[in-house]
């Protein structure tokens, strides 16, 4: 048996998630408007963006998904609109913690998944960059991230309870884990069993409390997928980029 460091595999999820970062950029065009998503792998796309600023005069600006993603573009160069000054974007580039066969989702791991469904609705197009461990067959083995608000989120668990087949559980605990729009994130335990995303994403919202749920379907146009050795990109069929 070969044992492979921790560290080293660690490595090798950091350089993947690099390179399709940063592949991701060629879709990028002279003056384009663009949605700038969150989360480690989505990071070095944004490091990129305002490196080709810097360093090749590229000329876009960007709307940010969270505080963070804010924070980041900010310190990079890129300039900043709000997404009804942009009056609508051209490409939205952003992470996932889980993508199917369908093109269909799951975000939210960072908890920035309403803001970046918002973005990702005022897009023409949404990339998603990824290393092969996020795609699956079927969707849920990663637990579904749902925004709450904070008041009585307890009865909004229980009525996520009545359909989800595992644990709900608070984020945080009881030191919740607050979003950048005050709210809560449940995270839903649904096992890798989620066929029919559209349905369930209605389920949840017929819940009065919830803000948003982390499935996003026929949005994603296309997945820049890094994977030992290459990066790949996946376009979606039937999707606007062809
Ligand atoms: C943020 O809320 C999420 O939707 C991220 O885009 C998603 O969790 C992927 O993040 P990583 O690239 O850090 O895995």
């Amino acid at each position: 048996m070969v044992v492979i460091p921790f560290q080293n595999i660690m490595e090798d999820v950091e350089r993947l998630k690099k390179e399709a970062g940063v592949a991701a950029c060629d879709f990028i065009k002279d003056g384009m408007k663009l949605g700038l998503g969150t989360g480690s792998t989505v990071r070095y796309t944004v490091i990129e963006i305002g490196r080709r600023i810097s360093e090749e005069g590229l000329n876009v600006v960007g709307v940010p998904t969270s505080e963070a993603t804010r924070k980041l573009a900010l310190d990079m160069g890129i300039p900043l609109v709000t997404l009804s000054d942009s009056g609508g974007l051209d490409l939205v580039i952003d992470g996932a913690d889980e993508f199917d066969n369908d093109f269909s989702l799951i975000k939210g791991g960072g908890g920035a998944l309403t803001r970046e469904k918002i973005v990702a609705q005022s897009s023409q197009s949404m990339i998603v960059v990824a290393d092969d461990r996020k795609q699956v067959k079927t969707l849920g083995k990663f637990d579904l991230p749902v925004e709450v608000l904070p008041f009585e989120w307890e009865r909004t668990r229980d009525q996520i309870s009545l359909f989800c087949p595992g644990d709900v559980t608070l984020r945080g605990g009881s030191e919740p884990f607050v979003t950048d729009n005050g709210g809560y994130i449940l995270d839903c335990s649904f096992g890798p069993s989620i066929s029919e995303p559209k349905s369930l994403e209605m389920k949840f919202h017929s819940i009065a409390g919830v803000v948003e749920v982390g499935l996003f379907v026929d949005i994603c146009d296309a997945v820049v997928m890094a994977s030992n050795g290459n990066v790949v990109t996946l376009v979606n069929d039937s999707g606007r980029l062809n």
